[in-house]
């Protein structure tokens, strides 16, 4: 199957889901334009005047007119509202109560800070939301950026015929991003800004003028104010320390300009449903034991910081290896001393270290009969 649509497999009548965006066509009797149906690219603009369409929010339509069939280049699918879907997102366990509260963020254009221990799902939550509403994902890890401009070009510095250093600029995909949202109104952009707790604090200062309602940025190479326009939505993600009383750096001015948005591990059996998903092999058990296992390691007052799902996803690819398939107790541990306690500091041998720790936790399970 294409991801997109031929026009012939099109009918009035046929039932889809299509996600909404204020119509950019002021002129148009259409409030509402969509570009996908049922997740594929649409030969021709999707069109809905329903006041009941809320943008941003999945919806089933029915075809009611397609318009100038034989053109590629013209007409459009007109669509009668059917009813409204619930934000989900495939394959991601949100939390409902953040799922509902994310919702209406995406609505407004607020901008969102995802606050979370590591591996919670931060990163996959922004990338699904960005498919699940057509746009176009940009990823930035703040956590490089030392200087203002880092966020916007790099600066290279290279030869030039006459021998003399020449300094070149480089765009960042932000940059890239936010030009072409300038001058392309119908696409839509979501700026993920990842570890935005790393970076320095004098460079993000010069990216609040971004944030708040002046939403405009310094060009630092063509030396003037670049606007932002509607169409980017900015997501930032921080990722705090164990305790969960640890600041994580961020001013309170800065803090100020996102709607912050609390995530946490999923649920046991949420991370059973998704490993078995992804690991079909295991049974139940065994992934409801890896994710007991784990979430005693998270919930450890002795143990600062978060233990991943990449963690537990990483227990089941070698269990469910031939390499490690028998004698399940102990290659359970084994691999336990590398993908958990692995991921902290100190060695698992070393009972003083964050590492012996975990191992403690770990060796001390009473194992299942
Ligand atoms: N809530 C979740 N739903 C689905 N997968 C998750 C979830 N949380 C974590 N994961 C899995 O764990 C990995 C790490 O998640 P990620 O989004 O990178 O975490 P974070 O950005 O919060 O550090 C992802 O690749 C994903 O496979
Ligand atoms: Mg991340």
């Amino acid at each position: 199957m294409s991801d997109k649509w031929k026009t012939e497999e099109l009918h009035v009548g046929m039932t889809s889901e299509a996600t909404f965006w204020a119509n950019p066509v002021a002129e148009s009797k259409f409030r509402y334009r969509a570009t996908h149906l049922d997740g594929r690219r649409s030969p021709k603009v999707v069109l809905c005047d329903d006041t009941r369409v809320r943008p941003g929010v999945p919806c089933q339509v029915r075809v009611t007119a397609i318009r100038k069939p034989q053109r590629n280049d013209r007409g459009s699918i007109e669509v009668e509202f059917l009813r409204l879907l619930d934000f989900k997102l495939d394959g991601v366990y949100l939390d409902p109560l953040v799922a509902r509260k994310l919702q209406v963020l995406l609505e407004s254009g607020l901008n969102i800070l995802l606050d979370g221990p590591q591996g919670c799902g931060k990163t996959v939550t922004a990338r699904s939301i960005a498919e699940t509403l057509g746009l176009e994902f940009v990823f930035f890890n703040c956590g490089a950026v030392v200087d203002a401009s880092d966020f916007f070009a790099t600066i290279q510095v290279r030869a030039s015929e006459s021998g003399q250093p020449v300094t070149d600029f480089t765009k960042t995909d932000v940059l890239i991003a936010l030009e072409q949202a300038a001058a392309e109104p119908r696409r839509r952009f979501l700026v993920f800004l990842d570890e935005f707790n790393r970076c320095q604090e004098n460079a993000r200062n010069a990216l609040m003028p971004a944030l708040d309602s002046t939403r405009k940025v310094f060009h630092p190479i063509e030396n003037n104010f670049l606007p932002i326009a509607d169409n980017v939505q900015f997501i930032a993600a921080v990722n705090r320390g164990g305790e969960f009383s640890a600041t994580f750096g961020i001013d309170a001015a800065q803090l100020d300009r996102f709607a912050p948005l609390q995530m946490d591990y999923p649920p046991a059996a949420e991370e059973v449903k998704l490993l078995a998903q992804r690991h079909p092999e295991l049974g139940t058990r065994l992934l409801s034991r890896i994710v007991d296992l784990a979430n005693r390691v998270r919930r450890s007052p002795d143990i600062p910081g978060g233990l991943s799902v990449r963690a537990t996803d990483e227990v089941c690819v070698y269990l469910k290896h031939p390499l490690f398939a028998d004698e399940a107790h102990q290659q359970l541990l084994e691999v336990l001393k590398s993908s958990f306690c692995g991921r902290f500091p100190g060695r698992w041998d070393d009972l003083t270290s964050d590492a012996g720790a975990v191992w403690s936790l770990i060796s001390s399970e009473r194992q299942p009969e």
